[in-house]
């Protein structure tokens, strides 16, 4: 069974738009839990603009899955030290823009980056598993065990825009090259030893064409569970995913 983990930034993106105390996204983490969801993946970004480092605190005490962390490992914000302090299960390295609406594209690796090695040697002390946020390329796939990586997260958002582009339309070139992309990395993930997790994008009518991903263990989904929640709830939104996969 693929492990699902719901990203609850967007849950704390309403909070924040009023920059009050609800809704309350370790309230959401507890529906999400009783509803079958493996995990919680929060992203606490440098700008602090949805998730706060309370709710990442309070998270650590409330939820019994597994607590997923995405950091930029160069922002300033202090969030590593907030990471090295809480002890998340996972984190997972992304790239961060100020003006980006979200993640976009991955992380650049390099597998010479003592900067980025170093980052990953003090959260693996930490006990955090470690996971990089990359574009579906064997190259990169490569790059991150270089580093020191324990798993890698497929981006799959170009991925995603060729589905929508095409309505899922098995065989319209432009999903099978973005699908083959995913194939290559996921082998080269394997190769190396690499655990494979995916995100961005995905949603109630495209995951289907994920599941079979070889070697894929985890999911991250987030935009489309909390979307699904405002109209019919959170356990609901959480239960219909799950049954998907
Ligand atoms: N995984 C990572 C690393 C992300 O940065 C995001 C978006 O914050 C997601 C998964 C979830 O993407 P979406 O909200 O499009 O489901």
């Amino acid at each position: 069974m693929i492990h699902l983990g719901v990203n609850i930034d967007h849950v704390a993106t309403i909070r924040q738009a009023r920059k009050g105390d609800e809704p309350d996204p370790v309230h959401a983490a507890v529906f999400c839990e009783l509803a079958g969801a493996d995990g919680i993946t929060v992203h606490v970004r440098e700008d602090r603009r949805h998730i706060q480092d309370r709710d990442l605190r309070l998270l650590r005490q409330t939820i019994r899955g597994v607590l997923n962390l995405e950091l930029a490992p160069r922002e300033a914000g202090g969030v590593v030290e907030l990471a090295l302090e809480v002890g998340p299960d996972q984190v997972c390295l992304v790239p961060e823009h100020r003006a980006e609406v979200t993640t976009e594209g991955g992380l650049a690796v390099s597998p010479d980056d003592s900067r980025l090695r170093t980052t990953i040697d003090r959260l693996k002390a930490r006990g955090c598993l470690i996971s990089l946020f990359i574009e579906p390329d064997p190259v990169t796939v490569a790059a991150s065990a270089a580093v020191g990586a324990d798993a890698i997260e497929l981006h799959t958002g170009t991925w995603a825009n060729a589905w929508a582009a095409c309505r899922g339309r098995a065989g319209d070139p432009r999903l099978v090259r973005e699908q083959q992309r995913l194939r290559d990395a996921a082998h080269e993930a394997g190769a190396r030893g690499l655990r494979l997790h995916a995100g961005h994008g995905i949603n109630y009518a495209n995951v289907r064409d994920l599941l079979d991903l070889p070697l894929l263990r985890e999911l991250n989904i987030g935009h489309s569970i909390v979307s699904r929640a405002v109209l019919v709830g959170m356990e609901r939104a959480v239960r219909e995913m799950k049954e998907l996969l």
